[in-house]
């Protein structure tokens, strides 16, 4: 029977490779075409034929000829959702967000998609009640339903829902209360798995349950703008909570609760409009990571003392319109802090009015400026920050007001590289008329111009709202939460234009367009000069290397251990005029250069490009503490060059490239296993040193395969601490912090938290030790490592049943002595909370341990490698650049790679 069946098996394989089209299993293509019937508008134009997977119908993917995800969003699809689209049983992410002309209800059949992780519906012209039959969905880990019209009650069902991480309901109208479980029916209790939960911008009533309190994963709690009464729950113990809102309801009248103080992780605490009154307690303000606390619009009185111990990331309070009368004032300790006191009693008084007294105004006419001045486009184009004329995707951003107005750039650029970070087809971004919207939200128009072409296909669209409307896309702490809603898109590459709606942007846009671009032109052009102005003078204001002697050797104003100063024409000169010749690598810092010194010995140069320098007292504390840092296994820092507006790095040179480079086979340099035990102790020699010995200690941020160099002889030397940061006495256990890193690599604790530890570290080391083993990148053709490895793998079976995925250079065939213990401690490494990892001290000892099962002394140095070049002169590229996000301004990447936007589950 068995063998019967393999045959059978077999047979239609080769049936399938004989016959390569029609690989579409036959239900879903003609699910497929009946939603073609049904949508009226907006498809791709390339749904034609019977065969949805073979011929490649964009928007659709499939897995061994069943469909399993459709992705739509931004389509200007038009229609409603078809109760068909529930028979695709192997369905595992429908996105069909922002398309406003999708009508209709949520089919109660949608529970019948039994394998779903991802149903993801924001912005689109759904109404109706969400059925309970979604609390079947039991492989659910997305589930974002905002910004419909959604109305009735939030279904217990969801409480069924155990892997649920991610639960956006906001800005629907949905009603009734909150539900909680009872021992017979399920309820949002339950779901303790959760992280992110938003209920606000709804009508929901009631009391908010004190069950929530079980809800100990939570990061994000949004219960804002609803009508919910009664007592402000007792939440002491979400302790991992960062984000709690809960302001515009109609609680209880009370006093600001005392467990607010004991949430260890909180960020952000808003209560605005909550009926909270008496005093404001000092001891709130001591929580370490607190930054923003907003309790305006609240019956508080007495005196606010913010106290002199507060957390050090402490940046904005506002406490506009309460009662308040006095404000104890501690010039020194709160300097950088921004208090807003406009509208209590304090303030009413005559005579100087006081900073905190001001109210919080913002800059209405924010518009990302331009680096052109004469640019014409054709009448349906735009120009983008970077002078090209092309069709921008654009949408709508609404977050809630940051504490101050000049920080526009600040989310622009952290769009743009993680855009670039991506990999998605993104030349610029811009942004304009920042304006305010219903329920206290800003609004700012968001542009994105392509790269390479002048339009985006569907895939990319798809992409980019994906990442924009999902937690893949972190905006800067102070711009949270944030939401994005595109509009359609009209200008597909290789499509016919569609002739523009009368309602689209395009012509209202295009007629004024005419009008105001000259004058818009002109004023940005003024706008760009008085920056650029201001600019150079607060450069030279706040040099921290003005006074400073470069002849002299090192001591001086800026502490450095060994490192020089390198004046900028010494280096023209190396590096001849910076040549291209001698250009040996570039990433998102700018460019790097080879060059020789007199003394013969080989430097490399990492040139800041404009656009992506640091102020000069972070370059100095960056230079700083790299000059500390001297280690066997870490690249040395030689010195730097400040002047004529440059920012340059010198580093020693190291010849053998990156372990990239290595493992893909670029530099010729043959890896098997003994080479790649060796190389992962030395990367975590280096990384210890900089977790446990480096004065202060440092965390990496930034451990990767391209960051790992190696010598002549083949040591592992991890380069790049551009990203660095050193972590002081007073946080030794975590930094709160914006997310930096390279996808793949990122540690999803410190993602999802924005606590950086060093366990960050950790988890990317174990996921360069997975990459050490199948040679390929942590993300390749959509598929992430860690699950890879973990699904293929088989404890039973001779080498954990991974023969198949590893490199084959590794030397298969031969005993890789000690490889268990090695794919053991890597999967330590990445365990999903930071406290099961190991520290990189005991993962060196315990890589050592592996060394000698593999008969090696772990101690011995590496052999020289010589013998071992296929030809490593041949089309090498030098790795110093890095294509991380650093959120430093950064290059067009113009390839799009298929990438998995979610990464986590
Ligand atoms: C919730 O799940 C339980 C079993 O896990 C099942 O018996 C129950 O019917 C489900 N309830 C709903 C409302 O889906
Ligand atoms: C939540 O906590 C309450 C009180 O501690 C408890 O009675 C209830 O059973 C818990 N619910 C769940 C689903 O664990
Ligand atoms: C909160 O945590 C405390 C201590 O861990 C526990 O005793 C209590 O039952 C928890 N409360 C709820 C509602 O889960
Ligand atoms: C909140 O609940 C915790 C236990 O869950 C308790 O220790 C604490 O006293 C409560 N706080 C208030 C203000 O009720
Ligand atoms: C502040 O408000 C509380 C509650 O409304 C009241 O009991 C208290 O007397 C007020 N304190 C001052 C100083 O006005
Ligand atoms: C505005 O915020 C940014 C970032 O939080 C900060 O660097 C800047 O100094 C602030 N500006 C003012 C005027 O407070
Ligand atoms: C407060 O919330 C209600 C919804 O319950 C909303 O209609 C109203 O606009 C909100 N008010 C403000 C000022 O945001
Ligand atoms: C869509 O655009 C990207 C780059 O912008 C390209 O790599 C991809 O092949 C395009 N897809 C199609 C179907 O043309």
């Amino acid at each position: 029977m068995m063998g019967l069946r393999i045959q059978v098996f077999l047979l239609s394989v080769w049936f399938q490779f004989l016959i390569i089209a029609a690989v579409t299993y036959p239900e879903d293509a003609a699910i497929l075409k009946s939603l073609k019937d049904i949508i009226e508008d907006g498809l791709p134009p390339n749904w034609l034929g019977s065969d949805p997977c073979g011929d490649q119908w964009e928007g659709i993917e499939c897995t061994r000829s069943r469909v399993t995800t459709i992705r739509l969003s931004s389509m200007g699809l038009t229609g409603s959702l078809s109760g068909d689209i529930t028979s695709l049983s192997e369905l595992l992410t429908l996105d069909l967000s922002n398309n406003k002309d999708l009508k209709g209800s949520l089919p109660s059949s949608i529970g019948d998609l039994k394998k779903l992780k991802n149903l993801i519906l924001v912005g689109c012209n759904l109404f109706g009640p969400i059925p309970d039959s979604i609390g079947s969905l039991q492989q659910l880990v997305f589930l974002s339903l905002n910004s419909n019209s959604f109305s009735g009650k939030i279904p217990a069902s969801i409480g069924n829902l155990s892997k649920l991480y991610w639960l956006d309901l906001t800005d629907n109208q949905l009603d009734g209360t909150i539900p909680v479980s009872d021992g017979v029916s399920p309820g949002l209790d339950m779901l303790v798995s959760t992280r992110h939960l938003r209920f606000d911008r709804n009508l929901l009533s009631g009391t908010v349950p004190s069950n929530l309190n079980n809800l100990t994963n939570l990061n994000a709690l949004f219960l804002s703008n609803n009508r919910l009464t009664g007592p402000i729950p007792n939440l002491t113990n979400l302790t991992t909570l960062s984000y709690l809102d809960m302001s515009n309801n109609t609680f209880d009248p009370s006093p600001i609760p005392s467990w607010f103080s004991t949430l260890q992780s909180l960020t952000t605490l808003t209560m605005d409009r909550t009926e909270l009154e008496g005093e404001v307690p000092t001891t709130i303000f001591s929580l370490s990571l607190l930054q923003t606390v907003v309790l305006k619009q609240n019956h508080l009185n007495g005196t606010l003392d913010i106290g002199a111990s507060h957390g050090s990331q402490l940046l904005f309070i506002n406490l506009q319109s309460n009662s308040i009368t006095d404000f104890k004032d501690r010039p020194g300790a709160n300097k950088d802090i921004a208090i807003i006191l406009a509208g209590n009693p304090i303030c009413q008084e005559s005579g100087d009015p006081k900073d905190y007294c001001r109210a919080a105004e913002r800059d209405s006419m924010y518009s990302t400026p331009k680096n052109c001045l004469s640019i014409s486009c054709s009448s349906d184009q735009f120009s983008s920050p970077t002078c090209i004329c092309a069709y921008p995707y654009t949408g709508n951003l609404s977050f809630r007001p940051p504490s101050n107005n000049t920080c526009y750039q600040i989310l622009e650029q952290s769009i743009l590289l993680q855009f670039q970070s991506a990999k998605l087809p993104v030349d610029s971004v811009s942004l304009s008329n920042p304006r305010k919207s219903q329920s206290e939200y800003l609004e700012i128009s968001l542009a994105v111009f392509p790269s390479g072409q002048d339009s985006f296909n569907r895939t990319g669209i798809s992409m980019i709202g994906l990442f924009l409307s999902n937690p893949t896309y972190r905006p800067p702490e102070e711009f949270r939460p944030l939401f994005f809603n595109g509009d359609e898109y009209l200008h597909f590459t290789g499509e016919n234009r569609r002739s523009v709606k009368s309602t689209g942007i395009g012509v209202i846009i295009g007629t004024t367009a005419g009008v105001c671009v000259l004058l818009l032109l002109l004023v940005l052009a003024g706008v760009y000069a008085y920056r650029q102005k201001r600019r150079a003078e607060k450069a030279n204001d706040q040099n921290p290397f003005a006074h400073w002697d470069r002849n002299k050797s090192s001591g001086s104003i800026p502490q450095l251990k060994g490192a020089r100063c390198f004046s900028f024409e010494e280096l023209n000169k190396y590096t001849n005029h910076f040549s291209d010749t001698n250009n040996v690598g570039s990433g998102g810092y700018g460019k790097v250069y080879r060059a020789t010194l007199p003394s013969g010995q080989l430097i490399a140069i990492k040139r800041a490009q404009q656009g992506s320098m640091q102020g000069a007292v972070e370059f100095k504390n960056e230079i700083e503490l790299l000059s500390r840092v001297h280690h066997k296994n870490l690249v040395t820092l030689l010195g730097f060059c400040f002047e004529r507006g440059e920012q340059i790095l010198i580093y020693e040179y190291i010849p053998n490239g990156s372990l990239r480079d290595s493992l893909s086979g670029k530099s010729g340099i043959r890896l098997e296993w003994v080479r790649r035990l060796k190389i992962a102790l030395g990367a975590a020699r280096g990384l210890s040193y900089l977790h446990e010995l480096a004065d202060p200690p440092i965390i990496h941020r930034d451990v990767k395969s391209t960051n790992i160099l190696l010598d002549e002889r083949l040591n592992a030397k991890v380069a790049d601490f551009g990203l660095s940061k050193p972590m002081g006495v007073s946080d030794k256990d975590h930094i709160s912090t914006q997310v930096k890193g390279t996808m793949g690599y990122l540690d999803p604790e410190y993602y999802m938290t924005n606590q950086l530890t060093e366990k960050s570290d950790v988890y990317s080391f174990g996921v360069l030790m997975l990459e050490i083993l199948i040679g390929r990148r942590p993300i390749e053709r959509g598929k992430y490592i860690v699950r890879e490895i973990e699904m293929a793998m088989d404890k039973e079976k001779d080498l954990y049943n991974l023969y198949e995925i590893l490199d084959p250079t590794i030397g298969l065939g031969t005993t890789l002595k000690g490889f268990e213990k090695f794919v053991d401690l890597s999967l330590r490494c990445v365990e999903e909370s930071g406290a099961d990892r190991p520290s990189m001290r005991e993962v060196v000892k315990e890589i050592e341990y592996i060394l000698q099962l593999a008969g090696l002394n772990p101690n011995a140095e590496f052999e020289a490698s010589s013998a071992s070049y296929d030809d490593a002169s041949k089309g090498y590229q030098h790795p110093y650049g890095n294509e991380s996000f650093d959120y430093s301004g950064g290059f067009p990447v113009s390839k799009i790679e298929p990438q998995p936007v979610i990464l986590y589950f």
